[in-house]
């Protein structure tokens, strides 16, 4: 008999009587496991061999698993300072602790989160008391971290596994193990002798050019065959979620709005009958720029419409604010708060000339807001600008373009609550149902502008508008739960490598 050279070393390996697994087989012979997996299968539809599978659930520590492994849990590295302060007897403050045990960054909110989880002391008004009777070298996360890291976890409790696992410190895996032992045919075969067959697993131009092509025997392919995976590049989850937002927005009639990243606060906040002593502008939700620090160029005309309407109002019982108004602040450049400012370039004029009801448009861009960093914050996200302007729009004009719009994604729960806005009149934030935690989140704002906006762009019918969040879109459709699984330097890789946009 003849059998390709893998096929040939991996019975001559295989045992009659003792199971060996490919790990095995590949230690014996100088073929690779993979080669090895393909060339058993191979021999096994011969009826040479017998495979047999078992599923295997490995575990292994994750780089934060290994460094907690060496230097200690955070929550005992915090419990052994806090004892050593002095924290049994009395409360000690939650600085002093904090700075002798070495800790920083993310591993405090850890270590105090853990700390209390366990019993192992208490924290009150900055003041941190540690348990007294707690024996540290009994920490039970600890043994299992440590069993984990020399390959002998059948010891743990699984409920400890499941959460050194949900604290992101073991990660488990699952892999098929393979062993093979030799059939009677193959047994037979050995004994009436098997030969090297010159098969080729692979066409070089070298054969082709030389006609050898014509005489050798090719390896089939085996289809079943493990094989490595390889992660490509992917679009991005929410580069893919914007694009079908666009697409769905075009397929309801609306056209794509550009323009600055950087830009005025008069398109930013003025346009919009934003008072300039309103605290959202303070800087402290905006980004200033330092350079250029102020526009070059503003409609005479617009400006001075908007300040009348800022200083006296609009219309004839038109009040406005009475409050300090100047161009210098309206000249002031942000990185935009919103992509409303896109919105008023276009109503205005500004943009692309004179537009007349009805007219509809959009944008999915980046807006930037100095937010704290949470779990449904981020310093910049990606906003679904609109608006509709036609004569005689209602707020169920406004209710039935969002119906429409998330049903495209599959959300038909959307919820509105009354809300201000100083530039809508009446406004509304809308909520969508998270489709893991059950959580309402936040996904959009929304109204109807007020006069006072619209008549100094000189739009004279009626506009909505609104402001939707793409990552909490994202959110509600591939379950994502929190947004820094999305993007930003905490990525969960995994997550956006399975992720799957469907709608
Ligand atoms: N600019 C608002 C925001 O960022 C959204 C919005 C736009 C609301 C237009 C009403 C009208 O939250």
């Amino acid at each position: 008999m003849q059998l390709p050279e893998a096929q040939l070393a991996a019975l001559e390996a295989a045992s009659a009587t003792e199971e060996k697994t490919i790990a095995q087989l590949a230690a014996e012979t100088d073929e690779r496991p993979a080669t090895l997996t393909g060339a058993a299968f191979d021999l096994a539809d011969h009826g040479l061999l017998a495979i047999t599978e078992r599923d295997e659930e490995t575990l292994a520590l994750t780089e934060e698993g290994e460094t907690y492994h060496d230097e200690g849990l955070p929550e005992l590295r915090l419990y052994r300072a806090a004892r050593e302060a002095g924290a049994t007897d009395d409360p000690v403050g939650m600085g002093e602790v904090i700075g002798a045990s070495g800790l920083d960054g993310r591993t405090v909110d850890i270590a105090l989160s853990n700390f209390a989880r366990k019993g192992y002391g208490r924290i009150d008004s900055g003041k941190l008391f540690a348990e007294p009777d707690v024996d540290p070298e009994g920490d039970r996360e600890t043994a299992a971290l440590a069993a984990v890291a020399t390959g002998d976890a059948s010891e743990i409790d699984a409920s400890v596994l499941d959460r050194l696992v949900e604290r992101g410190l073991v990660a488990r895996s699952q892999a098929t193990e393979r062993a093979v032992t030799l059939t009677d045919d193959g047994i037979t075969a050995l004994m009436e002798g098997v030969e090297v067959a010159d098969s080729v697993g692979r066409l070089t131009p070298e054969m082709l050019t030389s006609g050898e092509w014509r005489d050798v025997e090719f390896r089939e392919y085996n289809v079943e065959a493990d094989a490595d995976r390889t992660n490509g590049g992917r679009v991005h989850v929410l580069r893919e979620t914007a694009e079908r937002v666009k697409d769905v927005l075009v397929g309801m009639g609306f056209e794509e709005m550009d323009g600055p990243h950087a830009d005025a606060e008069f398109w930013i906040n003025d346009a919009l009958f934003m008072p300039q002593d309103h605290p959202a502008r303070t800087h402290w939700d905006q980004f200033a720029l330092a350079e250029p620090a102020e526009i070059d160029d503003l409609p005479d005309e617009l400006v001075e419409r908007v300040r009348e309407a800022h200083l006296e109002g609009v219309g004839e019982d038109g009040e406005g604010y009475h409050s300090p108004w100047t161009e210098e602040v309206a000249r002031g450049m942000d990185l935009r708060g919103h992509t409303t400012s896109l919105s008023m370039r276009y109503l205005s004029g500004e943009a692309v000339g004179e537009l007349s009801p009805p007219e509809r448009c959009f944008s999915v861009e980046k807006v930037y807001r100095n937010d704290t960093l949470d779990a449904t914050h981020l310093l910049e996200f990606f906003q679904i600008e609109g608006w509709v302007m036609a004569e005689d729009l209602s707020v169920r004009d406004l209710m039935g373009t969002f119906t429409e719009f998330y049903e495209r994604f599959g959300i038909t729960d959307i919820e509105f609550k009354p809300h201000y806005n100083p530039y809508t009149e009446p406004s509304f934030e809308l909520f969508g149902t998270h489709p893991v935690t059950g959580e309402l989140i936040e996904i959009g704002n929304s109204g109807l502008f007020r006069d006072e906006v619209l008549r100094p762009l000189g739009v004279e019918c009626d506009v909505m508008a609104w402001g939707l969040a793409l990552e909490r879109l994202a959110m509600l459709t591939i379950g994502a739960e929190d947004i820094r699984d999305l993007h930003g330097t905490l990525v969960d890789i995994d997550f956006l490598r399975n992720a799957e946009v469907t709608y």
